[in-house]
């Protein structure tokens, strides 16, 4: 059996078993639209068309990032949470004992102290710096990219241009105008392809790649779930995305508000930032959508999950497994009496079982589940519940009414932010800050 989606325990609770219904009824109004969207290039996500370029245009690069002991990504949202799931996943090595490297770091906030940390202890001849943002112009990005412009000039001159490398549009944006300046290596993100489904372009592939990852084997597995759909938009009635997106629909329909995504692969553990990512920012919108709750088992057995068995009953569940058995240890017949029946068992068993437990207890207490049981956790099985998401969060979107590509609301922040700097244009968030800042504070110490 390959990947697969149970679904006895998705209708439960006060989700009617018919909930989904109603937007199943409405596969040929999206499955036209799919076709159009496809035809009109609008989706390269799903399609994949970028895939031939990009096998084309990684190969020859590594060559050129091997030597580099470290890779340094500036990136934020969609341009960071993908390469550091893929490398959670399938690069653990540097959160383990005695790792000799390679070493990769994230750097998606802007906390003076940690971005100095890095800075301080990197060593610029041994790094290769990648700044990755699909509009070349998110503040946060450029911001570290400034620092360690300065920081690779001040130690290593004129060479500093070899070391970096852009990820951006193909043409647009101040980093592709850096690119073209200073003759950077870049790569594209294609056109079309927002952050938060680009993790399967250069975007994410090639930190993964960097690190030994076989991304190839990611891009595989996502183009083996959405190729017939993306052949044949017709088929989405028994395409298993669109099922997920009329579930999730119901499930908003019927006053659920919250989707934990329960992610019981412990190595896949940041998969649950990823998704919270794509899920939020894209179906977040006009006081509509569920929100994503990430949580990994069985580590939050012993957390927030008391909450999801007997809080409100507000929630459903995407509950992620894996049939893979890892080659591993087990418990001799050494052991205390009352603990005998470990005996023979490997470690793995726990998981397994407590993975059971679980799935069965908060199908007990009638939260609405969905088991993704994947055929195994290697980097194509990654790729393959990547696109499902993906293509799940866009049907859904499309059946709340709603835009999932853009997010118009968190612009608001970034302006008055913009503004509070001192950047040309923001009058109006100037005086919108001057108003706020002179409100009446209600300030209490503790
Ligand atoms: O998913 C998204 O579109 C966003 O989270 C972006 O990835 C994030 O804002 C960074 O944008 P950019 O890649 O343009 O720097």
């Amino acid at each position: 059996m390959s990947h697969c989606l149970e679904w006895s325990k998705a209708y439960a609770h006060r989700l009617p078993k018919n909930a989904g219904e109603p937007f199943f009824s409405r596969q040929k109004d999206i499955s036209e639209r799919l076709a159009r969207e496809l035809a009109a290039g609008e989706l390269p996500f799903l399609n994949m068309p970028y895939r031939e370029k990009l096998r084309e245009a990684l190969p020859p690069l590594l060559p050129r990032i091997k030597p580099f002991r470290h890779m340094l990504v500036l990136g934020i949202g969609g341009s960071a949470l993908g390469a550091r799931a893929i490398q959670r996943a399938f690069a653990p090595g540097q959160d383990e004992p005695n790792h000799a490297g390679p070493w990769l770091w994230i750097a998606d906030n802007v906390c003076a102290r940690a971005f100095e940390a890095l800075l301080r202890k990197l060593q610029p001849a041994e790094t290769v710096v990648v700044c990755i943002s699909k509009s070349g112009g998110t503040i946060e990005t450029l911001a570290q990219y400034f620092l360690v412009k300065e920081w690779l000039l001040a130690a290593i001159g004129e060479r500093w241009k070899e070391h970096m490398i852009v990820v951006t549009d193909r043409t647009k944006g101040y980093l592709r105008e850096e690119a073209l300046r200073h003759g950077f290596h870049s790569m594209e993100v294609p056109d079309f392809l927002g952050g938060r489904y680009s993790a399967l372009s250069a975007v994410g592939l090639l930190p993964a790649a960097f690190l030994g990852i076989d991304w190839q084997a990611l891009l595989d597995g996502a183009y083996e779930v959405a190729h017939s759909l993306a052949q044949n938009p017709a088929r989405l009635g028994v395409h298993p995305s669109f099922a997920l997106a009329c579930w999730a629909k119901a499930l908003e329909e019927h006053q659920y508000s919250q989707l934990i995504f329960f992610c019981y692969i412990p190595s896949w553990a940041a998969y649950g930032l990823w998704f919270a990512q794509l899920w939020a920012e894209s179906l977040g919108k006009n006081g509509k959508g569920i929100m994503p709750v990430p949580a990994v088992g069985v580590t939050d057995q012993h957390s927030v999950n008391q909450m999801f068995l007997d809080g409100p009953r507000d929630k459903g569940c995407l509950f992620l497994t894996s049939r893979a058995r890892p080659q591993c240890g087990g418990f001799s017949g050494n052991l205390p009496e009352q603990w005998s029946w470990l005996a023979g068992k490997p470690f793995s068993a726990l998981l397994e079982a407590e993975a059971l437990g679980t799935r069965m207890a908060l199908a007990a207490n009638g939260v609405p589940l969905v088991h993704l049981d994947m055929e195994d956790d290697g980097p194509r099985a990654a790729g393959a519940l990547m696109m499902l998401l993906e293509v799940a969060t866009v049907f859904t979107g499309w059946l709340m009414d709603i835009n999932p590509l853009d997010q118009p609301a968190v612009e608001m922040g970034k302006r008055l932010a913009n503004a509070r700097l001192g950047a040309k244009g923001y009058a109006g968030e100037e005086a919108a800050l001057a108003a706020f800042l002179a409100e009446q504070r209600r300030e209490q110490a503790f």
